[in-house]
């Protein structure tokens, strides 16, 4: 008899689905199709001579290169988390290392964090739309999500406030240039969203994966950051997931977690049991490059990212039409785009990409409701400046007829 793999995979696995999406889009790695779709950073702005110096300066030292190719502790290595702690209160939030746990991206620390907190049928509040990463990560768990809408300042508060009146207490929030909008909250919806979790004890997972990417504007601070006002760090409101894939490498995979103390000590638990520590040398070579690098890489980055989102926002304004509408991000890598209400951004996706050669992510996957049908994601980190401006021309092409129809 052979095995019933349905019988034998456990609901959370099967919670998780193949996206149809990322199917249609493998070919939108050909190179005769301009990509607005991938979500991942610009490698030509990858420090591959600070790599290079950094990996012969660390296996070229005989204890130090020892040391890295050997396990490590499951928090992470302390000079790294130091650096991290120190970085965290250069922006006002003050964390012992004790309070950091370095995980495998940001991507791992969703999911630790839903293992932690979520269970079938707990409920988290997400924003509509919200990164859909998170989304896989919650989802193994089988929660039921709250989404809450979002104005140009951040979350609506009376949402906010009505998903935890009415029980949850658990919400996913990106302050700074979220994936997939681009869009930031603004001091004043930072301070109210932490007075609302605070009313109702809950908990406010911070993604903070895009705060370093900001191109304009003053740099406002992050929830961690205004929570810390209140006083003790392990008493706080927020836990913050950052990386280093948007700054130096994704590849690297060194993200981390920053949450009260009792917290930390059960994913250091969880880290043991799932995948002991993250590679030791790619966390010697993440402390090495950064401490090298920063900040001038990130000025860098903030000059090479603004002048991409600069040439998309002009070539949007010279060639859409009428009725649709976008973010103006003031950092990150998106823009979010806002069709008429006719035009199907799935269906548009097919036509682009055979018609126009021109491919992005259509929005209603990043929505927990199934809503944002005429929504899509435009990525300007990795195409050139000419094939942005070319790109969004078909793209603008392809919709004026499209609304025509
Ligand atoms: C908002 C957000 N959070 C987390 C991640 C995961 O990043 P990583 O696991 O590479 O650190 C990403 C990746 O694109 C992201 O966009």
């Amino acid at each position: 008899m052979s095995v019933q793999w349905n019988e034998m995979i456990v609901a959370d696995a099967r919670a998780l689905r193949a996206s149809e999406i990322r199917d249609l889009l493998k070919v939108a790695e050909r190179p005769e199709i301009i990509s607005f779709a991938g979500g991942v950073p610009d490698p030509k702005l990858f420090p591959l001579a600070t790599f290079n110096d950094v990996y012969g300066d660390l296996t070229g030292d005989e204890q130090a290169g020892r040391r890295s190719l050997q396990y490590s502790i499951s928090e992470g290595l302390p000079g790294l988390r130091q650096w991290i702690a120190d970085d965290l209160a250069a922006t006002g939030a003050v964390r012992d290392i004790d309070n950091i746990l370095i995980t495998c991206g940001a991507q791992q620390g969703l999911d630790m964090l839903a293992r932690l907190l979520l269970e079938p049928g707990r409920e988290i509040v997400l924003e509509k739309p919200s990164y859909l990463g998170a989304m896989q990560a919650f989802s193994m768990r089988r929660p039921s999500y709250v989404g809450i809408a979002m104005d140009d300042d951040g979350p609506v508060i009376a949402e906010l406030d009505a998903a935890f009146a009415k029980g949850a207490r658990i919400a996913y929030l990106s302050p700074d240039f979220q994936n997939p909008t681009g869009r930031s909250y603004s001091l004043d919806r930072r301070l109210a969203v932490l007075e609302t979790a605070r009313k109702y004890g809950a908990v406010i997972l911070e993604d903070a994966a895009y705060c370093k990417l900001a191109y304009e504007g003053e740099s406002l601070p992050s929830l961690l950051a205004l929570d810390d006002a209140h006083g003790d760090p392990d008493a706080g409101t927020v836990i913050q997931l950052g990386t280093f894939s948007k700054t130096l490498a994704p590849a690297l995979r060194i993200g981390w977690i920053t949450a009260p103390r009792p917290v930390i000590r059960q994913l250091v638990l969880m880290k043991q049991a799932g995948d002991l520590h993250v590679s030791t040398i790619n966390q010697e070579i993440a402390l090495r490059a950064a401490s090298k690098l920063f900040p001038s890489h990130l000025e860098t980055l903030q000059g090479a990212y603004r002048a991409k989102r600069d040439v998309m926002l002009s070539a949007l304004a010279d060639f859409m039409p009428e009725g649709v509408s976008w973010s103006r991000p003031q950092g990150g890598m998106f823009v979010w785009l806002t069709l008429p209400e006719n035009i199907n951004s799935r269906e548009l996706l097919i036509d682009a990409m055979e018609d126009a050669k021109v491919a992005f992510v259509p929005g209603q996957a990043f929505f927990c409701d199934q809503s944002g049908i005429n929504t899509a994601r435009l990525s300007f980190a990795t195409e050139s400046n000419e094939r942005i401006r070319d790109g969004i021309e078909r793209l603008a092409l392809l919709i004026r007829r499209k609304d025509n129809q």
